[in-house]
């Protein structure tokens, strides 16, 4: 049975495994050892064995979030074949193609220091934290393209407040899974893995920093950040990270991937903001996925509302 109530869903409930384990065993049945080898992208989209247990899973009773906006969601489509997951390479279409070799057998999030409750949650822990919501919120790649999507999830802070932060929590660092024999071709990306990135506390607390679970009414899609990834709805795009495995409250600022990469381009802060230029090309505009005029890039995305009071006071030229 696929459709539980978010209350009492729990992954262990449910039946993808035997769906991925069916799936294999008819691509085995079909003599059919590399799908890539042997058929077209469009079915190797379609028939690639997934190697998420969580794969496809339907979650019901998820209630609609007041921070949802009425913009046009993208497809399903758009928002799982145009991605940046550089663990599974750096084209856009390369997270569809590769990502269904993440193993989520077992996932388990370390949330630790400066806490004074910590552990390991599973994704089953984590689906009881909170009532699951959709939120439909804008998404704003650095590179000037921009998306909405229903995301499955809820407030950051919720978790949050389980490990009870201790008064030296000043930030928030998060860490991606990195398996090098899952992502064969992060060794080409030029960046260096695990992926990281931080938040200021107050920043992961404000009730808009959403822990994503899912998406479209299921669980997440391998390259969109199964099992589980930050949205930050106000930030450019790569402040979301994928596939969480680790969350460490601390008083220093962590290091953020991009960041490290390129810190003339790429800020500790990156929020949205049409007024200051990546060194390369104008954040004024943006195209959303799908349409062909550009359209203004608002400021926090739009989101100034509920998060510009965080900034008052800061150059935000200087901490960009
Ligand atoms: N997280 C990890 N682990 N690895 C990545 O390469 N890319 C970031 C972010 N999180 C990235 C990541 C970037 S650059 C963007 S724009 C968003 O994920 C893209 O999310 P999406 O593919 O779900 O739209």
């Amino acid at each position: 049975m696929l459709i539980h109530k978010a209350s009492d869903l729990t992954y262990a409930d449910v039946t993808p495994k035997s769906v991925y384990l069916d799936r294999r065993k008819f691509l085995q049945a079909m003599g059919i050892a590399s799908a890539t080898a042997v058929v077209g992208q469009r079915l190797f989209e379609v028939a690639a064995p997934s190697e998420n247990v969580f794969a496809g899973t339907k979650f019901s009773g998820v209630v609609k979030s007041p921070f949802s906006t009425t913009e046009k969601q993208n497809s399903y489509e758009d928002v799982t074949h145009y991605n940046n997951f550089y663990e599974f390479g750096t084209d856009k279409s390369d997270p569809a193609k590769n990502a269904h070799k993440l193993k989520t057998a077992n996932w388990m999030v370390s949330v630790e220091g400066d806490v004074a409750k910590p552990r390991k949650i599973t994704m089953d822990e984590i689906l009881k934290i909170a009532p699951l919501e959709e939120r439909i919120y804008r998404h704003r790649c650095v590179e000037a393209w921009s998306i909405v999507v229903p995301w499955i999830g809820f407030s950051f802070s919720n978790l949050a407040k389980l490990v009870e932060p201790t008064s030296k929590a000043q930030f928030v660092a998060f860490q991606s899974s990195y398996d090098r024999g899952q992502m064969l071709e992060a060794k080409w990306a030029g960046i260096d893995f695990p992926y990281v990135e931080g938040l200021r506390l107050d920043e992961a607390m404000n009730p808009l920093t959403l822990l994503g679970v899912g998406m479209y009414g299921e669980s997440l899609p391998n390259q969109d950040g199964a099992p589980v990834r930050m949205v930050i709805p106000w930030k450019y795009g790569f402040k979301s990270i994928k596939s969480l495995v680790k969350i460490k409250f601390q008083s220093k600022m962590p290091p953020a991937t991009w960041n490290l990469a390129a810190s003339n381009e790429y800020g500790f802060y990156s929020n949205v903001n049409p007024n200051v230029d990546h060194p390369r090309w104008s954040q004024a505009k943006e195209r959303r996925l799908g349409e062909i005029l550009k359209r203004n890039t608002l400021m926090f995305n739009g989101y100034g509302d509920q998060v510009a009071s965080m900034y008052n006071g800061m150059d935000l030229k200087k901490y960009y």
